[in-house]
């Protein structure tokens, strides 16, 4: 679901004509930029008009977004637009709320970029922005800044004789895929329960049939936990899993990779956003979800019910849901239109679970 966001109108006020004089990128033209990851701002759309820009951006709404309206070189693998030399004259990074993805972005960035080119960063203070002003001049680079809309944006030349080299490769190995703990998972810095896992989807799985029959579907399946939960317990022998993030999927793939190469299994991936593509109707015999309630960092209750009337309407006749959600979260009323039963098998910790027929 899209928002509005303060530092997209800080990043087209700095990129204004108005603003020539504390424009970094003002007058540049036949340039090879990159947008990591790229939100759409008319600003950008017009620093493509002059320049090459290409866009990273992982999540599937955001990555239609781009598309729609006219910023088609978007991929949402960081990987394709990686050269082996670098090869940007200016990379713009929006900071996320997450600490380790923006250092790992911020590093990649510099990786990325030719000596003397221009890394651009911009994001909203409550993501930190000022403190990650503080760790370009950490590295060894020093700043020029502006702040408005709650938002700060900030920018500096490389200087391959001032970067600290050692800083640059601790940022990009900390934002690279990690082992979670006590597990055979994998997941990458930025997705959800990524350091540990998450004690609602351990109460979900607690609560799992001894088998699910048929074909079903993980919805927002993240990194593949509740799926390889079912998979190598013998709960389920095949599985569809969603998600709108192509990290999480790619997470997932690696995570299942030992299911996948099973001929008997299939085993499906999605790269969607289900909540306005939704996923193919009346076809499943069962759903398993933890479905994500945030925005960014903002609560957004809407998000989970979305998933559940997705959720509804892509079961067959008869089709069981298996979900958890945090204790707060309304769930009750909207279900009640449409489940023929549901039960509450758990409520308590924090978190309550549900098994509702279609
Ligand atoms: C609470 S996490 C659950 C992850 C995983 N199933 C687990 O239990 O660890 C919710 C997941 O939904 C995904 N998600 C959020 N919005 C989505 C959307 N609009 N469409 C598809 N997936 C979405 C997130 O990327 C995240 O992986």
């Amino acid at each position: 679901m899209l928002k509005a966001a303060n530092e997209t109108k800080l990043l087209d006020y700095v990129f204004s004509s108005e603003n020539a004089d504390t424009n970094p990128f003002e007058g540049i033209e036949g340039q090879n930029i990159l947008a990591m990851p790229g939100r759409y701002a008319d600003s950008l759309k017009d620093i493509s008009k002059h320049n090459t820009l290409s866009i990273y951006q992982p999540l599937k709404d955001y990555y239609n977004a781009l598309k729609e309206r006219g910023l088609d070189q978007v991929q949402n693998n960081l990987g394709v637009l990686t050269h082996e030399e670098p090869f940007y004259d200016a990379v713009i990074v929006r900071l996320t709320k997450n600490k380790t993805e923006n250092l790992f972005h911020l590093g990649y960035a510099l990786f990325l970029l030719k000596n003397q080119g221009t890394l651009f960063v911009y994001g909203v203070n409550d993501n930190g922005a000022a403190r990650f002003e503080k760790e370009l001049h950490r590295i060894g680079l020093e700043t020029e800044h502006v702040y408005k809309h709650k938002s700060r944006a900030f920018w500096t030349s490389k200087d391959d004789t001032k970067l600290d080299i050692d800083l640059l490769r601790e940022w990009i190995s900390k934002g690279l895929s990690k082992h979670i703990h006590d597990t055979e998972l994998e997941a990458l810095p930025g997705l959800f329960s990524a350091d540990k896992l998450d004690k609602g989807s351990i109460m979900l799985c607690e609560h799992l049939p001894k088998e699910l029959k048929g074909f079903g579907a993980d919805f927002g399946c993240g990194y593949g936990f509740l799926s390889h939960y079912v998979l190598s317990n013998d709960i389920a022998s095949g599985i569809a899993c969603f998600d709108h993030d192509n990290r999480a999927i790619e997470c997932a793939k690696a995570n299942l990779h030992q299911f996948i190469s099973d001929e008997n299994r299939v085993i499906t991936f999605h790269w969607q956003d289900l909540t306005t593509e939704g996923a193919p109707k009346n076809t499943l015999d069962w759903i398993i979800m933890n479905p994500p309630f945030h925005d960014d960092a903002d609560e957004n209750k809407r998000l989970g019910q979305l998933f559940v009337e997705q959720a509804a309407s892509a079961l067959k006749k008869g089709g069981m849901l298996y979900m958890v959600a945090n204790n707060h979260l309304p769930y009750e009323k909207l279900m009640v239109s449409h489940f023929s039963s549901i039960e509450k098998p758990h409520e308590g910790g924090g978190y309550k679970i549900f098994i509702a027929k279609v």
